[in-house]
């Protein structure tokens, strides 16, 4: 079987590893990859928002599935044009998208659904926004309507910061029309987890739990990224939480998509927050996997995937049985000098396969590129060092063991992932 992955990070590096080690993949092609990608797949040099040319690409080399890893093609209706021609796909609709394209769309679902989530309110007028936060006090969440790349939000712990993020939004429009809306949610408290399933809108089947860690530095200071490092599982979601989540946020959310004539494929991802009584919150849905929860999450992963991804495709996932690895993992991002700012590109990565010659270790490449025959580094999220271990501090202290053998000018990386899970588990 060919298949297409599309996506250049971290994630679709692992999805490709995954793809690479299924006995009925004869040759995969990815758009447009990475320079780690491209020793396992052929890079294909195709814009991955040009959905007619990634058609036509698809048609004259006979691939038998195309894997979406990003959210932009998604949300742009990638899937509904593949599904028109007769090709399989895996990945939501662009209505079914819209669970992560437009916050009040899965907001207004949610709330109408009665799906635990923040109470919100939505402005279209800046002026009523700017009184809404006064009323309200802080702290406050703002958030724009739209994609914003992760970026469009804000906590506010005071008004002035509240009322600067709206007029980030709204009037310096720093998210174009994302923010033509604008939402402002109750800030709520607890601890967060990744919850994410394969479904085809009747069968669900939950993904082994994972938590990230969003923000840049240690103990959860300084700015947002798109996540620095990932363990799975997240020892917060209980089996008595899954069962939770499933029945009180996933098995709604399909239904309510269905009321709509919406069919959800693919995979479902939900941001929960849960509360010291237990309840998880939505604080966002995803309509693809999450990175980097991906790498932890597929490196548990004991399935074919392609055998799940045709599954879906043909609406008959009660057929397939998802099987895991009980070994967790943990995986350590490693990212550019000034990341998540502006960020130095194009400096020379060493020390990739030595790190790789540890036991249970795989570096998944995001930012990285080929310069001069050699790899260098091309975007702020560069590697993401993944390992699994006997338990979180095994797989932990091998993610740790091999970064050490690892080196570009000004890299940067946690040195606090998993630690939550250690303090939970007391297994160190
Ligand atoms: P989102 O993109 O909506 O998931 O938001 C990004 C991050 O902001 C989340 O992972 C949380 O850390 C935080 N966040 C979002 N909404 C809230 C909320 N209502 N209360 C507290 N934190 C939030
Ligand atoms: N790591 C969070 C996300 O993929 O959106």
């Amino acid at each position: 079987m060919k298949v297409l992955v599309i996506g250049s990070g971290g994630r679709e590096h692992a999805i490709v590893w995954k793809l690479a080690q299924s006995r009925s993949v004869d040759k995969i092609y990815c758009c447009p990859g990475n320079a780690g990608i491209a020793g396992m797949a052929e890079c294909i040099d195709v814009k991955q928002d040009d959905f007619a040319a990634l058609l036509d690409f698809v048609k004259y080399e006979w691939i038998d599935l195309t894997i979406v890893g990003p959210e932009d093609p998604l949300s742009k209706g990638i899937v509904d044009l593949f599904e028109k021609e007769g090709r399989r796909i895996l990945g939501p609709t662009k209505a079914a998208a819209q669970l992560e394209s437009s916050k009040v769309f899965s907001k207004d679902l949610m709330r109408a659904n009665g799906i635990p989530t923040a109470d919100y309110k939505v402005f279209t007028s800046y002026l009523h926004a700017e009184e809404y936060i006064k009323m309200k006090g802080t702290p406050i969440v703002i958030k724009a309507d739209g994609l914003a790349a992760g970026k469009g939000v804000f906590i506010a712990s005071t008004t002035e910061e509240a009322i600067d993020a709206l007029r980030i939004i709204m009037k310096d429009r720093a998210f174009g029309d994302a923010g033509n809306k604008v939402l402002i949610e109750d800030c709520l408290q607890g601890e967060e987890a990744s919850f994410m399933v394969f479904t085809d809108g009747k069968t669900i089947v939950p993904m082994v739990s994972s938590q990230d860690h969003k923000r840049i530095f240690d103990n959860d200071r300084g700015l947002n990224t798109g996540g620095m490092g990932a363990y799975s599982p997240a020892p917060v979601v209980t089996e008595a939480m899954e069962h939770t989540v499933i029945e009180k946020v996933m098995k709604p959310t399909i239904r309510a998509l269905k009321a709509e004539g919406i069919t959800y494929k693919g995979i479902l991802y939900a941001g929960l927050m849960i509360d010291k009584k237990g309840t998880p919150y939505v604080l966002e849905y995803n309509c693809r996997l999450g990175d980097p929860e991906t790498q932890p999450v597929l490196s548990r992963l004991e399935t074919d995937l392609t055998e799940i991804a045709i599954a879906i495709a043909e609406e008959r996932l009660d057929q397939v049985q998802v099987r895991w690895k009980k070994d967790p993992a943990v995986c350590v991002v490693i990212s550019s000098e000034g990341y998540p700012g502006a960020y130095r590109k194009g400096d020379v990565i060493t020390g990739v396969e030595e790190a790789e010659t540890l036991e249970g270790v795989k570096v998944f490449h995001a930012g990285t590129a080929f310069q001069d025959d050699k790899i260098v580094t091309s975007g702020g999220r560069v590697l993401g060092v993944t390992a699994t271990g006997s338990d979180i501090a095994d797989a932990r202290r091998k993610a740790y063991e091999a970064i050490e053998k690892i080196h570009f000018r000004g890299m940067h990386f946690r040195k606090d992932i998993a630690s939550r899970a250690l303090d939970r588990c007391c297994n160190h």
